[in-house]
């Protein structure tokens, strides 16, 4: 089975900041566990390079926008590599596979009679590079999301008749029995779009005349594509329309889009109407996340609080950096977040919980076996337990998207675990000389902790990996839980064999002063 995820394709006027990776890490987890649940999946990224935005950032820079967008790319790639995103594939949208993609959707909406010319004046905010209503703008007149004053702009544009999509839109957006249902999630926004479409919609504006940084309209060169129609694109263009058929039959249409709530209305309503007047199939899912705050603001340049990924990797590691960027605040609504505590769950759940796990198990090994895993029967007693435990909400929390659940879930596996050791105390077991219990006691924790370990892959891939080598986990970690995640079958011999060696390590997660 295909898995089809998107992230949003980012400005590419400045840097990634822990926004950006926010999206993309969650995109990432996902994209992980489908393959861990054997899907063959295309996980899409990228970032947006045309518009006046890019070409002001560029000019304040004094270098060319191209200049400027190749600088850009080889920073969200090189953070990218930095985080282990796994992507399928990263577009740009400067790509000449791109131009032909959008090209043709172009004329394909211009030929239908889709598209006309009209002279129009409206309030538009660079920021977002959308036009706005009055309606729309918040009490001071500016808009909801920078704050900042939109500008009157005045042109003659081809508009796209969006308006003709309103019914269609409607009946796929609001009854899952459509054949063509496209799921919105969370819930309360499904019905904030809802409402909105109940209102009615306006023709859009679908050209530029004034921004010569972006794709000239196939019918007439003289207009650029407005950035946004160019931008949501790329989620044809990366699998293949145009380009590779078999692919773009194979992977279209996405399972999921994934963004933010300030993006929303294009994802769900520009979106699919340009799909339907191109009757190209629609998404399945798109899902838009909340916005966090930091400390109670908003993360923005001129606060001076933008957050870069790379402070977070500085301070954690990566593998923590991306466990405590998905897990800190619910997944869907908006939340907080802070320095503070960011540290206090890495030193909880990963130094204390995880961490004292691991080498209070190999300590216990070197003390009494030499490292060695001990000859004994094995014991699948709590390893069963542990499974248990996550079979019940682990995957439900993972397939909507409800991380921080799945990592409460994880967390109290691993404190089961640890109070199994209280309780059996192993080092009385050893005082009383009983080896044959001993043995059994190491070979339990060990089992479970392969279980946890095959679980915690999404979000920390280096270091499960690494957890499962120096446990003597024998095989390659993701194909026997490709094959767990298969069968839901722990097999009889567990997964080491006895005599394994353990490796000794340094601490995996230091801990972190608030
Ligand atoms: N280029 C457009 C997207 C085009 S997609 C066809 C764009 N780019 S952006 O750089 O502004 O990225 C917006 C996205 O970044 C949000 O939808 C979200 O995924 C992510 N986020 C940026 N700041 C964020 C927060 N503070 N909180 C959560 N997500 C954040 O819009």
């Amino acid at each position: 089975m295909k898995f089809y995820i998107t992230t949003p394709i980012y400005y590419a006027n400045d840097v990634p900041h822990i926004g950006h990776s926010y999206t993309t890490i969650a995109s990432d987890v996902i994209a992980r566990w489908k393959r861990l649940n054997n899907f063959d999946v295309f996980f899409l990224t990228g970032i947006d390079e045309h518009g006046a935005k890019i070409a002001a950032a560029a000019r304040k820079k004094n270098r060319t926008s191209q200049d400027l967008c190749d600088e850009m790319s080889a920073k969200f790639k090189e953070i990218w590599k930095l985080l282990n995103i796994s992507y399928t594939e990263f577009i740009r949208t400067t790509e000449r596979k791109h131009l032909i993609s959008v090209e043709r959707i172009l004329k394909i909406l211009f030929e239908r009679g889709f598209i006309f010319k009209k002279k129009y004046e409206g309030l538009y905010c660079l920021e977002c590079e959308k036009f706005y209503s009055q309606k729309d703008l918040d009490e001071s007149g500016n808009c909801p999301f920078h704050k900042t004053s939109p500008v009157i702009q005045s042109e003659e544009n081809y508009f796209f008749k969006l308006s003709s999509f309103q019914t269609g839109l409607f009946e796929r957006i609001s009854n899952p029995n459509h054949k063509e249902y496209i799921e919105i999630q969370p819930e309360e926004r499904r019905n904030e779009i809802i409402g909105k479409l109940k209102l009615g919609l306006e023709d859009v504006s679908f050209s530029r005349t004034s921004v010569e940084w972006g794709i000239p309209l196939p019918f007439d060169r003289k207009q650029t594509v407005y950035v946004w129609v160019d931008a949501l694109i790329n989620y044809i263009t990366g699998v293949g329309y145009m380009a590779d058929d078999a692919k773009f039959q194979k992977y279209w249409p996405t399972d999921i889009h994934l963004m933010a709530k300030d993006i929303l209305w294009f994802h769900s309503v520009i979106w699919p109407a340009i799909l339907m007047a191109a009757e190209l199939p629609l998404p399945k899912k798109i899902y838009s996340h909340g916005f966090f705050t930091l400390n109670g603001d908003k993360m923005s340049k001129s606060l001076g609080n933008v957050i870069s990924p790379n402070e977070l990797i500085d301070k954690y590691g990566v593998d923590a950096a991306r466990y405590l960027t998905v897990t800190l605040i619910p997944f869907g609504p908006d939340g907080n977040i802070s320095w503070r505590e960011l540290t206090s769950k890495y030193n909880n759940d990963l130094a204390n919980n995880l961490g004292n796990l691991v080498s209070r198990i190999i300590k216990m090994t070197e003390k009494y076996f030499n490292f060695q895993i001990p000859q004994s029967t094995i014991n699948l007693q709590l390893a069963k337990k542990v499974a248990a435990i996550l079979s019940k909400s682990f995957a439900n929390s993972m397939d909507n998207m409800q991380f921080h659940k799945a990592a409460e879930v994880l967390q109290s596996a691993i404190t089961l675990i640890n109070k199994q050791i209280e309780i059996d105390s192993p080092w009385r077991v050893v005082k009383i000389m009983d080896m044959r219990k001993l043995s059994s006691c190491i070979s339990s924790y060990l089992q479970a902790i392969y279980i946890v370990v095959m679980h915690l892959l999404p979000f920390m891939p280096t270091v499960s990996e690494k957890i499962w080598n120096m446990m003597g986990g024998v095989g390659d970690v993701n194909e026997i839980a490709r094959k767990y995640f298969a069968d839901m079958m722990i097999p009889e011999c567990g997964f080491s064999v006895p005599h394994a060696k353990l490796s000794a390590m340094g601490i995996l997660f230091p801990r972190v002063e608030k």
